[in-house]
């Protein structure tokens, strides 16, 4: 291993949520982060549509200009709220440099969000995944940035899912949380399915929350360029221009599927583990991820 790479590690634990050590160093600058009535939260739960979610969010921020949106690589335009690892600027530092009005990321369970946000009064965009498209999807990604501990086999990282032992803890609890907290924030909660059957509905959603309203055709120029085969071919929404220290794009692209994922047939203990996890009920109907076609 080089001077530069990021080694595996085992993670730590913010507050009883595994998490990465590095961040754990990064989070009393987090803590204390100052928001701003007019940023715009985007939080999720990793690989729930975050970067598809923030593409949109600035091509809306931008009229639907396509190169302006071109200016900078997402994990720039949509600054990661706690990210920190070694010799870059943190999460809290680049937002610091970015003008109003800000987009950030964020993938924090809402009890961990930093106090600034509720006081600012600050709007806030969830959005949810089927957690059996999510557990596929970070499979991958576990592989692909080395930040993260080895996932092993499938079936090992899918007890691991569903114990809650992956960063940012359960999936069931994050998009519950954030479920409940519906009421007291300016929070509009979206699906990432339903973004993919209506995308056109969904951003009329976003604008609608937003308050803002945009000619059609703009509206036309953001759903084609935030379609997944333009954003897997958009190194300013692909990551490819990360170091490949932090994510090695050769094990797996950052835009892999986008959906319909493989059911994955794997032996027990996992296929206990995933027979429990296919019949995971969702937060709001309890029924509505059963029929879905992972
Ligand atoms: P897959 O690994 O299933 O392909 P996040 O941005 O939260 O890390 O989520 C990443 C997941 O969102 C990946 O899922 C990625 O392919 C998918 N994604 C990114 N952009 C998308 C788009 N425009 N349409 C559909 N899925 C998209």
């Amino acid at each position: 291993m080089g001077m530069d790479e990021v080694g595996r590690e085992d993670l730590g634990s913010l507050h009883g949520i595994p998490f990465y050590k590095s961040f754990i160093e990064g989070w009393p600058q987090v803590e204390a982060f100052q928001a701003r009535h007019d940023d715009l939260l985007i939080a999720t739960y990793p690989k729930s549509g975050t970067t598809w979610l923030s593409e949109i969010l600035d091509m809306i921020y931008h009229d639907g200009d396509v190169e302006k949106c071109r200016r900078d690589a997402i994990f720039n335009r949509v600054p990661f709220l706690e990210m920190k690892a070694p010799k870059i600027p943190s999460g809290v530092d680049l937002l610091e440099k970015t003008p109003s009005p800000r987009l950030v990321k964020t993938h924090l369970p809402v009890q961990l969000l930093p106090a600034s946000f509720q006081e600012k009064d600050c709007k806030v965009i969830y959005m949810a995944r089927n957690p059996k498209d999510v557990v596929i999807s970070y499979y991958y990604f576990y592989q692909m940035a080395k930040i993260h501990p080895d996932p092993g086999t499938l079936a090992e990282f899918l007890e691991t899912f569903m114990n809650g032992k992956v960063a940012y803890g359960s999936w069931y609890e994050h998009v519950r949380g954030w479920w409940e907290k519906r009421q007291e924030k300016r929070l509009l909660y979206l699906f990432y399915e339903d973004m993919k059957k209506d995308p056109r509905r969904e951003v009329q959603k976003i604008l609608q929350f937003l308050g803002k309203e945009v000619p059609e055709e703009t509206v036309a120029r953001i759903l084609h360029h935030t379609s997944f085969q333009e954003m897997k071919k958009n190194p300013a929404a692909n990551y490819e221009t990360m170091p490949s220290s932090l994510m090695d794009h050769s094990l797996s692209p950052f835009m892999r599927k986008g959906w319909p994922q493989q059911r994955p047939t794997c032996a027990s203990p996992g296929a206990r583990c995933t027979a429990s996890l296919w019949s995971t009920p969702s937060p709001k109907t309890g029924s509505r991820w059963t029929n879905s076609r992972a």
